[in-house]
């Protein structure tokens, strides 16, 4: 069925008749507050956290709120088209769902709910390289929407070929490489707490059902000398406790225990997941292993941008990773007019950081966004609501996309350019 933000509408307003609020709050604030309060403390630091000061996630909301759409009016706007093309496929709306890493910290469902509640919406979703659960898992929950992989590229040459190969054959349509992430930045809010979910073996789901990545893990184990820091204490034991249920593979929960084997697939992983040293030369290789279109994202400059285009990818996301990267920021919106003016409409350009509802969707697109990817917002959502909370979460959006656009006198996507601007 068509989605309509009419029909949306209507059914939060007669739902409201009947006596049942919506548990997803239109407002980002009052969903953050509302997903701090369910969440555990860690959990909420790692999804909520920016680096250093925090300057650069205020920066991406701010950039958006110095945006002032200026409608027009009389334009018959009766009919509303919300739909794009993106490399042959026919989307709804231009929102994708952007990749979230171990967001089993919030829900058991993890990625698996997202990817329901993104199929029943035909919105695209970026699988995460961090996710809780494998790729195909994901995609046996999907039919045949669409779905996209992203891409850490990893020091092993074998395992990036590997989740090329796999994204391909589960179905993905595209490689999202994410460059901005080549090391985790410093993250106050995960610091303070001393927590990190991949040693929880968190976030592992795409490595764990990996044969390469098993496999590597096995020469490890076989090579011996895991040495594990000295010093007893009941929360090192405990947590390792926890780090043993968690990790997916090598036998039951006795054998693990004994094997150590998710220890050693833990420390596996912090050695191989990222490889600070790559470089644009390096992009070549990965054409070389995959027909899927490639998209780099992370990119928030100009020269950089002509360099995407130069090297001959398919396609740009313009983000700061949710300002979790670098501290003191340029925010993403702001970047983005350079990036489009440089790409010029010869690739697609996708942008996200600091995205929380349609009208921001809007502002994206009038500055010259051909998409604009969720993040936070739809792990709230699933903090509070599981599944059912991330689907009303994006049909709200794309709810308030589509009156957002119609009330600002715009028919379909094209018509929205330049309708957004700086006038405070
Ligand atoms: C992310 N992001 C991210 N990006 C990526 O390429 N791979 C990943 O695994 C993750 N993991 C991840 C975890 C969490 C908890 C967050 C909040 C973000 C970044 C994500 O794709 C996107 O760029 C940001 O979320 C956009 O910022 P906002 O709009 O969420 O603030
Ligand atoms: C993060 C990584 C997983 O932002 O992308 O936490």
């Amino acid at each position: 069925m068509k989605f309509s933000a009419l029909d949306r509408q209507k059914e939060i307003y007669l739902d409201g008749f009947s006596g049942r609020r919506p548990r997803i709050p239109t407002s980002f604030d009052q969903l953050e507050a509302a997903a701090r309060e369910k969440a555990s403390e860690a959990a909420f630091a790692y999804i909520a956290g920016g680096a250093g000061m925090q300057t650069t996630v205020a920066n991406n909301r701010e950039g958006f709120h110095k945006l002032r759409i200026r409608p027009r009016m009389l334009r018959d706007v009766s009919t509303r088209d919300t739909s794009i093309e993106l490399f042959g496929r026919r989307l709804p709306s231009p929102l994708f769902l952007a990749p979230i890493g171990a967001l089993e910290l919030v829900h058991k469902e993890a990625d698996k709910a997202v990817a329901r509640a993104a199929a029943r919406l035909g919105l695209p979703m970026i699988f995460s390289n961090q996710a809780a659960f494998s790729m195909e898992d994901c995609s046996a929950e999907m039919g045949d929407s669409p779905r996209w992989f992203q891409l850490y590229w990893s020091k092993s040459d074998e395992l990036v070929i590997s989740f090329l190969q796999r994204a391909a054959a589960c179905g993905c349509e595209a490689i999202v490489v994410t460059l901005d992430t080549t090391m985790l930045g410093w993250r106050p809010m995960d610091l303070d707490l001393g927590h990190l979910p991949f040693s929880f073996a968190k976030g592992l789901g795409q490595y764990v059902s990996d044969p390469v990545f098993q496999r590597i893990v096995r020469e490890n184990w076989e090579k011996g000398g895991l040495e594990t820091p000295p010093g007893f204490t009941f929360s090192k034991l405990f947590n390792f406790f926890r780090q043993v249920a968690n990790y997916k593979g090598g036998g039951s929960f006795l054998q693990k225990l004994q094997s150590k084997f998710p220890l050693v697939g833990v420390r596996t992983f912090t050695d191989i997941y990222s490889r600070p040293s790559i470089s644009w030369d390096d992009l070549s290789f990965l054409r070389e292993h995959t027909k899927l279109p490639i998209l780099l994202k992370g990119i928030l400059r100009g020269d950089d941008a002509q360099l995407a285009l130069d090297h001959g990818v398919d396609g740009i996301i313009v983000s700061n990773h949710g300002g979790r990267q670098v501290g003191g920021a340029i925010a993403s919106i702001d970047a983005l007019p350079e990036v489009v003016k440089v790409i010029d409409g010869r690739i697609p350009v996708l942008m996200d950081s600091g995205i929380r509802d349609g009208s921001d969707v809007f502002k994206a697109l009038a500055l010259g966004a051909t998409a604009a990817c969720i993040g936070r917002p739809y792990a709230y959502a699933l903090a509070l609501a599981g599944e059912q909370g991330v689907y009303e979460l994006l049909a709200n959006m794309m709810a308030e996309f589509e009156l957002t656009m119609g009330l600002a006198g715009c028919r379909g996507i094209g018509e929205m350019r330049g309708l957004a601007d700086e006038r405070m």
